[in-house]
């Protein structure tokens, strides 16, 4: 076991699709059985955009029961809701007050938000952060999972532990390092050819998808004619439905459609039927898994309990420190 923590939070946005499953997911299946880690749903970082009410409680026990049905596993990695760990927000008061107006208005996520929501440029918005920060800094994280688009706020977080190393004289913060995701991990591109799977992109299959919607969606995928040259490449949108079929299929599977592909037999119906039917065969345990978890409610409030439980530990241990460190005695 490493001696190194790791920890990444969730935005509570929807649900898991394969994209999320290739990418992120299999990196923390194998990050629980590697380090100390602790995996959490940010949904104080959700109301920066105000969802309804009704939205916010639902959209994280959601996320929490895919996360268990994924694998996810409680006596490995603390798994839990960042609100039920209240330590986090007096860290974050502190690391306000040494954040500065100009560095948090620089941010390029705060001015594409504060462009996307004229309206509501609040100052969680502008502090997201130093909540970020906050959520990584508590428990003296070292690595942290996350895509290229929070880079920034990576930066910010190091920056912020660095500063408050340097004002009160302390070694208590490691800068956490962005961990990037290791070359293997297979980026699950949409079904309509354009790019990558994605909620937003509305191309994405999710895990929790009934097996008529898979074959649904996935005989509507975009092809081509076929090709005329024998061993030619693959134009896009082809290159896509053989990655899919190369993360859920077995090789053999694969290797048959990529023989009639170079041999310019291939049939698009056939490889889209096969295609669904080994995708259904790979959610289906899963999907099954998220009904049977999601009816337990006892189950998945003593998860939640347990997950908050192991968190509060390493933070409030932290917090005693930071507390002693500023002044508080
Ligand atoms: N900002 C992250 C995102 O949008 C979510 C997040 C909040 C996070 N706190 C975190 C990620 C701490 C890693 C560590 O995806």
């Amino acid at each position: 076991m490493n001696k190194e923590i790791v920890l990444s939070g969730i935005r509570p946005t929807g649900n898991l699709h394969l994209g999320n499953y290739f990418g992120a997911m299999k990196n923390f299946l194998r990050l629980q059985e590697e380090y100390k880690c602790f995996f959490f749903i940010a949904d104080w970082h959700s109301l920066t955009t105000h969802p309804r009410p009704g939205d916010l409680s639902e959209n994280v026990r959601k996320i929490l029961v895919e996360y268990l049905a994924c694998g996810l596993d409680t006596e490995k990695a603390a798994i839990y809701v960042q609100s039920d760990v209240k330590e986090v927000i007096e860290l974050y008061l502190y690391l306000n007050m040494n954040a500065y107006l100009g560095e948090l208005q620089r941010v390029t996520s705060f001015k594409e938000k504060a462009r996307q929501q004229p309206d509501n440029i609040n100052a969680g918005l502008l502090t997201y952060p130093t909540l970020m920060a906050a959520d990584i800094l508590i428990h003296r994280a070292n690595k942290v999972p996350v895509g290229k688009d929070q880079e920034q706020n990576m930066e910010m977080t190091r920056k912020f532990a660095r500063r408050f190393n340097t004002i009160y004289e302390t070694d208590l913060f490691p800068e956490p390092e962005s961990y990037t995701f290791p070359g293997e991990t297979v980026k699950v591109p949409g079904l309509d050819g354009s790019g990558k799977m994605g909620k937003s992109e509305g191309n994405a299959i999710y895990l929790i998808d009934e097996p008529q919607d898979i074959r649904k969606k996935v005989m509507k995928a975009v092809t081509d004619s076929g090709p005329t040259v024998p061993n030619s490449d693959k134009p896009e949108v082809i290159e896509n439905l053989f990655t899919i079929l190369r993360a859920v299929s077995s090789q053999d599977t694969y290797t048959y459609f990529n023989d009639k592909y170079n041999a310019c037999e291939i049939r698009y119906g056939d490889l889209k039927k096969q295609l669904a039917e080994d995708i259904i065969a790979f959610t289906s345990p899963i999907r099954e898994k998220i009904l049977d978890i999601s009816a337990n409610k006892d189950y998945m409030t003593k998860v939640a309990a347990e997950g908050a439980e192991k968190a509060r530990e390493s933070a409030s241990a932290t917090l005693k420190e930071v507390r002693k460190i500023i002044g508080f005695r």
